[in-house]
């Protein structure tokens, strides 16, 4: 590979011995992939802090150690949320042993450089890329969005090489960074309107499971569909798949740019997705039939602040049923604007909690007892799910009104 003298006095071990170690093996996965030079990344996206204090290959002292080297990043970096509300993690119930290592990582990360959004949508937070611009995201929805809705260019980073990417400015050239691994491979014939932004979680559930790794091009869709809605889709596609990017007729950047080559040099198989699917995979989004609720979550990806306002508009002058936990899950930006307009303080003033810094999969809820959670997201069904807790899905609304009467309407 091309090094440049900086990357190569990194390996040399002259900035110590954890960015050597992250250099080192950078190198080989990038050696693996085939890859020979690299490109200048604009930005980057590191893992939450759970992967760091919990379970990943990046460990808190490892962490630690690397911000105390010195070190700082090269480029502009942003991570997903964190496990916790930093300013109120007290309110929802989170042990002060675990808020203290949350800190410690946080910290960390505030030293090495990175900017503090702790979201998952940065782009509403200022990450906003031009066509083709090169990335390093590890946030699989992000890396579905920037891909897809900016046609900016990103593999699905790991902890390891995201951080080799904040550290250098730079990312090895392969994958999605080169144009004709972007063409599309699964035609998706959408037979189906979709009304609510739970549609597009399912249609997304669906297709994820057909794609794998494939590239979706989605036909007959709707040329109005609402930032939020291709959140969703994006989302709940590179969870039950590993989609990276996908292309919708009409619509996305790569496919009105060339329509040949990204809708239909490398098509391989087309299929149609009906109401029959759609009905079917809403039930598979159901874990339980229990009807009593006790936890409803909102927000995930991070709501929008049109979502806010939709949400505000359907608790204003009502109560959250006693004994149920609301969270509406969010960015700092989005919450500030939402104080601005008043409607966080309608949404609190019901009960429900509104959520910054972190969400339901990345905080510890599967500590906090709760038995049946109502959600709008089929990524969050996917993560929660696993831990236990049962999920019942459906649209915002649905959600809203189980939060009210702490029972799911069949
Ligand atoms: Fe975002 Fe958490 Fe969902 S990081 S995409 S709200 S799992």
């Amino acid at each position: 590979m091309k090094l440049s003298d900086y990357e190569k006095s990194i390996l040399a071990g002259d900035f110590g011995e954890e960015a050597q170690k992250i250099l080192d093996v950078m190198v080989k996965i990038y050696e693996i992939n085939g890859a020979d030079d690299f490109v200048e990344v604009k930005e980057v996206m590191l893992a939450s802090t759970q992967n760091m204090t919990i379970s990943g290959t990046l460990g808190m002292d490892f962490l630690t150690r690397l911000a105390d080297s010195g070190i700082r990043f090269r480029t502009k970096t942003v991570t997903d949320p964190v496990s916790m509300d930093i300013e109120a993690w007290q309110r929802l119930g989170i042990s002060s042993e675990f808020a203290r290592l949350q800190e410690k990582a946080i910290r960390a990360l505030i030293n090495l450089g990175v900017v503090p959004t702790w979201t998952c949508i940065p782009y509403l937070s200022g990450s906003i890329h031009r066509y083709g611009e090169h990335l390093a995201y590890v946030e699989t929805s992000v890396v579905c969005f920037a891909n897809s809705y900016f046609g900016a260019r990103t593999n699905r980073e790991m902890d390891i090489t995201a951080m080799a990417a904040a550290i250098t400015g730079r990312t090895p050239r392969y994958g999605l960074h080169l144009v004709d691994n972007r063409e599309g491979q699964l035609l998706v014939n959408v037979k189906v309107d979709l009304n609510t932004t739970s549609d597009y979680d399912v249609l997304g559930h669906c297709v994820g499971k057909i794609a794998g790794t494939r590239i979706p091009v989605f036909k007959n869709m709707r040329g109005d569909s609402s930032t939020q809605a291709l959140m969703q889709l994006g989302a709940a596609l590179a969870t039950t798949g590993a989609v990276p990017l996908f292309h919708i007729q009409g619509l996305t950047p790569d496919i009105l740019f060339d329509p040949e080559k990204y809708g239909r040099r490398r098509i391989e198989e087309e299929v149609t997705i009906t109401k029959g699917e759609m009905e079917t995979a809403y039930d598979e989004l159901n874990t339980t039939r229990s009807s009593e609720i006790d936890f409803v979550a909102i927000g995930c990806p991070h709501c929008t602040i049109e979502k806010i306002r939709k949400v505000a508009a359907s608790l204003d002058g009502k109560r959250i049923k006693e004994g149920v936990e609301v969270w509406i899950c969010t960015s700092r930006t989005m919450r500030d604007l939402g104080l601005a307009g008043g409607e966080i303080q309608t949404i609190e003033k019901a009960g429900a909690k509104v959520v910054v810094d972190t969400c339901m999969v990345n905080a510890p809820v599967n500590q906090m007892g709760f038995h049946t959670m109502a959600t709008d997201s089929a990524k969050s069904k996917f993560y929660v799910s696993g831990s236990g807790i049962g999920v019942r899905f459906g649209d915002t609304g649905k959600c809203l009104q189980a939060a009210l009467t702490g029972r799911w309407e069949e």
